[in-house]
């Protein structure tokens, strides 16, 4: 049984809400594969180091589960702590879920999950999981995703803190990644349908290895680095540049023909302290000018477009200006002088000047007065970029063109830069899986900002999408910690409804359309196109209305399963004309199984009987649309599917 408990351990950490970014990963893909875990139950330190002089020690004073902990004291500087060797453990291109619980000795602080890796003798630290308030009153939890981008020669997993120095407890470690599938091959690549401008996505390093890389490029004609070219990481200390980040992106792009922009030369964010350090006026327009000498002429015209500054206006100001450090010292002089250099050193390059919130009609007006003015002094903006970061129901496509319109005829192009569809609309939202109906929004808003870029082609120098698939997004993190699902692609980077939105919206149903649509609505039918329907069959009403049909359809897989043990996905497809309000599914096991932990719903079981009822927040189901549960089963002897299902008493087809 100790096998059986380790998986359900892990797969309970992935599925259970909060506890993650790979939340939503439960439901609908195979239980993940545990790669290392440490309990420390059997009494030894199993492998884990200081990384200076500490001690460690196996403690039963407190233990997060079981009874034993890593009791971990001695240290002397925050950056001292607990490490282990991930080597030969972590692959390249997988991503990994890493998970921890800490508790402090005595006192309060912020700890941190963070990688060393060594390669070339040198090492760099890579953050898993940020600065998170930990105490000696109870254990937290820190979860957070690795991928290993390049070969090392070291690599470790540890746990510093941010200023205090005293005793820490470490327990329950695991790392675990859910298998990708191969990328899908017989749909159309979104390069091929959106021919008008360049396609692109944000990437790190983790997109360019394995089956990431070959969705890249098979679908996108432009990649920006999300990260890789900001200031933090061109020039961390002055006049020290380093570009072991950007370039094997660039690389990466170039062996595919892809062309690159470049984001970011100058931010608020993202921006080293010294560069602010001691500085006046002329110390920071210098500073600032050194940088982009520096780093645009070191891409030449390898980066066709460069963000040349990010996030300049705020509306609530009088003059539109945000009051960051740039401007409070050197007031619009820091954009002049980023324009005029970054012409001078990268001749060839387009330069934007990049915001978001660009559909808001104050902050599109500000931009805009900036933008003629500069322009009439001659400083060469040649772009206005609109990040759009926006939700499945904000903004409107109205507010949208207005923006496109706003800037047409003053001489500049436009550009989508950072483009994503968040699930939530408000930070309070939390879903572990992603809302059936939320998904099917999204393909909305995909299939109608496309149809209003492609309208506006002209004025469009590309449209870029902040992300590749729903894996690694900073909506996992911004603006709160919770799993969003903003892009085409899907954890396992499986095409989305939002990609047949954009590729060929025949295959989503319209929210307004009076007639059932069929199971070709359902996000994970539609991500097939052999498994959607015929457009005969999704939009005749007789498909689903016919007297004696039913009105659902259930799916049900076993998607992992082990000596004792089962994970299984049920499905609930409403084929039906109204939406279904509030839904209890009921089965019968045959073969003694009985439920150990259900997720997206609550769970009754007397006897084989079983009878799920909706959660919350996926009670509602649209026609055409999906819900879905998954579970953990024990199961000894044979594990036989149900025969039959039924939705609020009526018998539902088997699919
Ligand atoms: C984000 C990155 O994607 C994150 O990895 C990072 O932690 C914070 O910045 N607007 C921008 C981008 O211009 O640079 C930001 O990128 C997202 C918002």
């Amino acid at each position: 049984m100790r096998a059986f408990a380790r998986l359900a351990v892990a797969t309970l950490v992935a599925a259970a809400p909060l506890t993650g970014v790979m939340a939503a990963q439960a439901a609908d893909d195979p239980t993940p594969v545990t790669v290392l875990t440490s309990d420390f139950e059997d009494a030894t330190v199993q492998g884990w180091t200081g990384r200076s002089a500490e001690t460690l020690a196996v403690s039963t004073a407190v233990a997060h589960g079981g009874t034993h902990s890593l009791a971990v004291s001695g240290r002397t500087a925050g950056w001292q702590g607990p490490s282990l060797s991930v080597l030969g453990t972590f692959e390249k291109g997988i991503s990994y879920t890493v998970s921890a619980w800490v508790r402090l000795a005595e006192g309060s602080d912020l700890a941190r999950l963070s990688v060393e890796r060594r390669a070339g003798g040198t090492a760099s630290y890579e953050t898993v999981v940020g600065d998170t308030a930990v105490s000696a009153t109870g254990w937290v939890n820190l979860t957070g995703r690795y991928t290993l981008s390049a070969d090392a020669e070291s690599l470790s997993v540890y746990v510093e803190t941010a200023s205090t120095t005293g005793g820490l407890y470490l327990d329950d470690v695991t790392a675990s990644y859910v298998p990708t599938l191969p990328i899908q091959t017989g749909i159309p690549a979104v390069k091929d349908v959106v021919t008008e401008f360049p396609v692109g996505a944000a990437i790190t390093g983790a997109e360019i290895t394995g089956t990431h890389g070959d969705l890249l490029a098979r679908h996108f004609t432009s990649v920006t680095p999300g990260n890789a070219l900001k200031w933090d990481a061109t020039e961390p200390t002055e006049n020290a540049f380093s570009y072991a980040q950007a370039d094997p992106l660039i690389a990466f792009a170039r062996s595919h023909g892809m062309r690159v922009r470049g984001h970011t030369l100058v931010w608020h964010n993202q921006t080293p302290a010294w560069v602010f350090q001691d500085a006046d006026r002329e110390t920071l327009l210098a500073r600032l000018e050194n940088h982009i000498r520096n780093v645009a002429a070191h891409y030449g015209d390898t980066v066709g477009t460069w963000d040349v500054v990010n996030e300049v206006i705020d509306e609530s100001q009088p003059d539109g200006m945000r009051r960051s450090a740039w401007y409070t010292l050197t007031g619009l002089d820091y954009i002049r002088t980023a324009f005029r250099v970054a012409r001078e050193a990268a001749p060839a390059a387009r330069l934007c000047i990049n915001d978001y919130n660009t559909n808001v009609a104050a902050k599109r007006d500000a931009l805009y007065a900036l933008v003629v003015k500069l322009r009439g002094e001659g400083v060469p903006i040649d772009c206005v970029g609109h990040q759009m970061h926006v939700n499945v129901s904000w903004p409107s496509i109205a507010e949208t063109e207005a923006m496109l319109k706003k800037f047409q005829g003053i001489g500049v192009q436009q550009q989508i830069t950072e483009m994503d569809v968040s699930i939530y609309t408000s930070s309070g939202e939390s879903y572990p899986t992603p809302p059936a109906e939320r998904l099917l929004a999204q393909a909305y808003a995909y299939r109608d900002m496309f149809a209003l870029f492609r309208r506006y082609a002209a004025d469009l120098g590309s449209v870029t999408l902040w992300g590749l698939a729903d894996d690694n997004t900073w909506l996992d993190t911004f603006p709160v910690t919770r799993k969003d699902a903003p892009l085409l692609f899907d954890t396992r980077l499986q095409a989305k409804s939002a990609y047949w939105g954009v590729v060929d919206p025949s295959r989503i149903s319209s929210p307004s359309a009076s007639t059932s649509p069929s199971a070709s609505t359902s996000p994970s039918a539609s991500t097939s196109p052999s498994a959607s329907a015929s457009p005969s069959a999704s939009t005749s009403p007789s498909a689903s209305t016919s007297p004696g049909k039913s009105s659902c359809a259930v799916s049900y897989r076993v998607t992992g399963s082990w000596p004792g043990g089962f994970q299984a996905d049920v499905r609930i497809v409403n084929t039906g004309s109204a939406p279904l309000r509030g839904w209890k599914l009921t089965w019968q096991f045959t073969g003694g199984q009985t439920i150990a932990q259900l997720w997206n719903g609550s769970v009754t079981q007397s006897g084989g009987a079983v009878t799920v009822t909706a959660a919350s927040w996926n009670g509602t189901v649209a026609p055409g649309a999906a819900a879905s549960v998954g579970f953990l089963g024990a199961s000894t002897g044979g594990n036989p599917a149900p025969a039959a299902f039924a939705v609020n008493g009526a018998t539902c087809d088997i699919v």
